[in-house]
């Protein structure tokens, strides 16, 4: 039986300035009020981290705090940098680490993404370990070895007890942003190809409590599809996650 309790966390990226979080806050604690069903995560901004988790500490709500990114170490001369233990100072429990995007963008390897998980954990925060193949690769068959490299590396030294703590989220880079999601079927595979490489690197009993989400042009039309799959344990939900409506609607339909 799957007993992995669904994780439905927002990426805003680059989005919402204080105000507009703190908006989208108000809404989200009272739509959410009685809900507990699935981990609910925000990620804003690390600028709107002191305001929500104002908010957040004021209710009773489930909905906890996450960072898009940390620096992997716990101060020093890293101009522009956030470590994992100014993190914990605005209560957050989880951080993104390895998104495409920084990948892309920043030049991110798995090598210093691996640093970047090693020190979450660290801290006692829950890294969410962003993997994905790009479209040439799925294109060319290699997805495979693209997300098997990925775990391998991002992983390496991460104690099996430890990633009792992790999660992995599996976003395709060519669904992100471009409104065409993997289908149920393409999600599912890869999904259950994550869980067996899991196994095989720490074991079938850890793989099997591994939560693994999906993410890439998530919306209210297909999340539900999405999460029906077995292997597939919740959605990181970037443009869909702005509205708070829809977010919402994701979340209370799942
Ligand atoms: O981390 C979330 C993500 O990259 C997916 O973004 O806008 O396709 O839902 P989006």
């Amino acid at each position: 039986m799957n007993v992995r309790k669904k994780i439905i966390a927002g990426n805003w990226k680059m989005n919402k300035t204080v105000s507009e979080a703190k908006a989208f806050v108000h809404v989200l604690l009272k739509e959410l009020e009685e809900y507990s069903a699935a981990d609910v995560v925000i990620c804003p901004p690390f600028t709107a981290l002191q305001a929500i988790c104002d908010l957040l500490s004021q209710s009773s709500s489930h909905v906890r705090l996450g960072a898009q990114n940390l620096f992997p170490a716990s101060h020093g001369p890293y101009t522009g940098e956030i470590s994992p233990w100014m993190l914990r100072e605005f209560f957050c429990h989880y951080v993104i680490v390895g998104h495409s995007e920084r990948r892309i963008h920043l030049g991110e390897t798995d090598l210093f993404i691996n640093k970047k998980v090693k020190a979450a954990l660290s801290a006692s925060l829950h890294p969410i370990l962003c993997i994905g193949e790009n479209l040439e690769e799925r294109q060319q068959g290699l997805w495979k070895e693209k997300i098997s490299q990925q775990l391998q590396i991002g992983l390496k030294e991460v104690e099996e007890k430890q990633l009792a703590d992790c999660v992995i989220a599996y976003e395709p880079i060519w669904a992100i942003g471009t409104g065409k999601n993997a289908t149920p079927e393409q999600a599912q595979e890869v999904h259950l190809f994550i869980r067996e490489e899991i196994s095989r690197l720490f074991s079938l009993q850890s793989a099997q409590k591994l939560r693994i989400q999906y993410g890439g042009s998530v919306s209210p039309e297909n999340a539900q599809e999405l999460l029906l799959c077995p292997d597939i344990d919740g959605l990181l939900i970037g443009g869909a996650s702005l509205d708070v409506r829809t977010f919402c609607s994701i979340i209370l339909n799942s």
